[in-house]
C-alpha cells in the first residue's frame, strides 16, 4: 500500500500573506477608519483623481500595513512599499519618487524615521507634486522644479508624536488612529485565520486565544499558529486544555502578558516603589530603549489599567499590584 502524498504545507511567510485580509470585508473592526477612508477613496475615484495622502498610526500589529495594501487594492493601483529608515538620503527619496509608475500608492512605513533633509524634499512633492532639485554648487547653483508622476502617499507610524507637525499637516486625506481590538473582533479574526490554516478550532480555543492576544490581530494570529504547532507535536486535537498548555509553554499568561511585561511591572514596584518613575530611568533599569518601553510595552499595560502615566512619570496602579500578587 502506498502512503498518501504529504499535504502541501504553506511556509510561515506565505501563511502570513494568506492571513492578511486582501478585501475590505475581511478587515475586521476599526469601523470609523474604514468608513472615512472609503469616502476619501470613492470620492477620488469619482473625480478620476488620486486621493489625498493618508496617515495611519497606532500600536504594532493592529493593521496599518494591511490598510495600505487595501487602499492600493481598492484603487486598483500599484503599491510601492518602503520605510522611513530605508530612505536615508534625499537622493534616495528623489529616486523613488521620480521612478513611480503614475497612479501609484507609495507606502512609507515608520514614516517618523525620515530625516529632516528627506522630509523637506517630501513637502513640495506632497503639496504640488513636484521636486525641488538643486543643480550645481555655490553661487551658480539653481533650483529646478521637476514634475512628478501623480501618487498617493500612505504613511504609517507607531510613534505619531515623533512626526513633525508640517509633515502631519500634509495628509489631506486624513490622519487615522487605529485602536486595539475588542474581544469579539479578535474572535472573528481568529475564526477566519483558523479557516485559512484549515484548522478545526472549537469556540473555546478561539476564546482562549482571543483573551491572550493583547487586543492585537498580529498577536492573535501568532498565538493561533503556536497553539496549532503544539497540538501537532503532541498529536492532540485542538481544545481549551491544549491552548492553555501551549500558552503556558510559551510563557504567555491568561491576560496575554509575558515575562517582559511582568519584569516591567516588578521593576516599577521594586526599584521605584510603584512610581512615579520617569520613562528614561525606568527604561534604563529595564535595559531597554525608552521608545520601545513607551510604544511596545506600555500601550497594553495602560489599557489593562495596570499602569498610569502622569506628568511626573509612570505609576503602578492597585490593579497592577493585585496582578503581581502584592
Ligand atoms: N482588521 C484586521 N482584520 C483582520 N486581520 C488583521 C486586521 N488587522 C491586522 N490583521 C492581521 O494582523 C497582521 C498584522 O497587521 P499589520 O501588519 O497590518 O500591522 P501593522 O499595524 O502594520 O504593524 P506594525 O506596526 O508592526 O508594522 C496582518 O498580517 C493580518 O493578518
Ligand atoms: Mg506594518
Amino acid at each position: 500500500m502506498s502512503t498518501p502524498p504529504e499535504l502541501p504545507r504553506l511556509r510561515d511567510q506565505a501563511l502570513d500573506a494568506a492571513l492578511r485580509p486582501s478585501v475590505w470585508d475581511d478587515y475586521v473592526g476599526q469601523g470609523h477608519v474604514k468608513a472615512n477612508v472609503s469616502v476619501v477613496l470613492s470620492a477620488a475615484k469619482k473625480r478620476g483623481d488620486m486621493p489625498e495622502h493618508i496617515l495611519f498610526y497606532g500600536p504594532p500589529g493592529v493593521g496599518k500595513t494591511t490598510l495600505a495594501h487595501l487602499v492600493a487594492a481598492s484603487l486598483e493601483a500599484p503599491l510601492k512599499s518602503t520605510s522611513g529608515v530605508a530612505i536615508e538620503r534625499a537622493a534616495d527619496l528623489a529616486s523613488i519618487l521620480t521612478n513611480l509608475e503614475p497612479g501609484t500608492v507609495l507606502f512609507i512605513d515608520e514614516i517618523h524615521q525620515l530625516s529632516n533633509k528627506v522630509e523637506e524634499l517630501l513637502y513640495p512633492a506632497l503639496e504640488s507634486g513636484s521636486l525641488d532639485i538643486v543643480l550645481g554648487k555655490g553661487p551658480s547653483a539653481r533650483t529646478v522644479e521637476l514634475a512628478l508622476p501623480p501618487f498617493t502617499l500612505v504613511g504609517a507610524t507607531t510613534r505619531v508624536a515623533h512626526l513633525s507637525s508640517p509633515l502631519r499637516s500634509r495628509f489631506g486625506g486624513g490622519v487615522y488612529q487605529l485602536d486595539f481590538y475588542s474581544d469579539e473582533d479578535l474572535r472573528s479574526i481568529i475564526r477566519r485565520s483558523a479557516q485559512v490554516l484549515k484548522l478545526t478550532a472549537p469556540d473555546e480555543v478561539i476564546e482562549r486565544v482571543a483573551a491572550r492576544s493583547r487586543a492585537t490581530p498580529r498577536v492573535a494570529n501568532a498565538l493561533l499558529k503556536r497553539v496549532r504547532d503544539y497540538a501537532e507535536v503532541e498529536e492532540r486535537e485542538l481544545s481549551a486544555e491544549v491552548a492553555d498548555l501551549a500558552c503556558d509553554l510559551f510563557g504567555i499568561d491568561g491576560l496575554g502578558l509575558t515575562k517582559d511585561d511582568r519584569r516591567y511591572l516588578e521593576t516599577l514596584r521594586d526599584s521605584f516603589k510603584g512610581g512615579p518613575a520617569g520613562i528614561r530611568a525606568l527604561a534604563s533599569a529595564l535595559h531597554e530603549d525608552p521608545d520601545t518601553v513607551e510604544n511596545v510595552y506600555e500601550p497594553y499595560l495602560l489599557r489593562l489599567g495596570f499602569v498610569e502615566r502622569s506628568s511626573r512619570g509612570r505609576i503602578l496602579t492597585q490593579k497592577g499590584r493585585e496582578y503581581l500578587g502584592t
